[in-house]
């Protein structure tokens, strides 16, 4: 599969406002992309959108070769790793780690009747021994922090070993220290042989990990710029994103952003 997803003339419409507008949009395989733009710029509702969960109003999506409208949505949905903060919401808090991330095997949010087989528990132990959460894996949601639930959500997200996956603000409002180890996980899971391809949303371009290869830049439901990172970011690119005059510059693979506001 040489392309992973295809947006063609995409818009989509919450009553009578378009919230995507005219999108055109191709990930391939061997592409991570992020997703940036101010708030209110369409971001989560693309990976929403990316997934499944909603529909376009016109042009056509297509994703892991499955065109929308034309089959079934429930299948494409268990090859998607999804993880979005009002994910914890419907899990529940009460949720224990472990139960959080092993129910994802069957695409549900908490153990019930399914069967859950050894190999099961062999990947949710491995994905939390690898996102730091063994240790908190009895404990309910409601008893971990917000960072701890930002790498739960990524390691129920890695579960089914989805083919795409799809993060929204993985990194926001954690602290420094908190922030730069899950960037330095993410960096991780992006180079390893086997990824799977990636779209991360986030606000800041200090948040994108190395190992990124594409951005797209949104703002008002429609693409501003997208293709390759050391293409796409500049100060012309991010000032057009945001609104404001942005000074952009580069260290060490990663990215730093200031605004020049009056
Ligand atoms: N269910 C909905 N009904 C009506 N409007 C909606 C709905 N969901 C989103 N919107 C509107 O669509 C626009 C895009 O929303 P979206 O959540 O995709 O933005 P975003 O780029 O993720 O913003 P943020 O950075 O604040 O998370 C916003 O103006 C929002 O108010
Ligand atoms: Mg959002």
């Amino acid at each position: 599969m040489s392309v992973i997803a295809k947006l063609s003339d995409v818009s989509v419409k919450r009553g009578t406002t378009s919230i995507l507008r005219d999108l055109n949009w191709q990930i391939r395989a061997n592409e991570r992309w992020a997703v940036l733009g101010p708030n209110g710029a369409g971001k989560t509702t693309l990976l929403h959108l990316l997934s499944g969960y909603i529909f376009p109003a016109s042009g056509s999506v297509e994703v892991l070769d499955e065109l929308f409208g034309s089959s079934d949505i429930t299948e494409l949905r268990a090859r998607i790793g999804l993880a979005t903060p009002n994910m914890l919401n419907r899990i529940g808090l009460d949720e224990t780690v472990h139960d959080a991330v092993i129910s994802a095997a069957h695409g549900v949010t908490g153990i019930g009747f399914e069967p859950y087989l050894g190999v099961d528990e062999t990947r949710a132990g491995k994905l939390m021994a690898e996102w730091n959460l063994l240790q908190l894996s009895d404990k309910r949601i409601s008893e971990i922090s917000d960072g701890e639930r930002k790498r739960l959500l990524i390691a129920r997200a890695l579960m089914p070993n989805p083919e795409l996956l799809l993060l929204d603000e993985p990194t926001a409002a954690l602290d420094l220290g908190s922030r730069e180890h899950l960037l330095q996980i993410l960096q991780r899971l992006c180079l390893e042989p086997n990824s799977p391809s990636m779209v991360i949303v986030t606000h800041h371009v200090e948040e994108i990990p190395s190992g990124i290869t594409h951005v797209l830049l949104m703002r008002d439901g429609k693409s501003i710029a997208s293709g390759p990172i050391d293409q796409v970011i500049s100060s012309v690119t991010l000032s057009a994103t945001y609104g404001v005059p942005v000074n952009v510059h580069q260290n060490d693979g990663r990215w730093f952003a200031v605004a020049r506001v009056k």
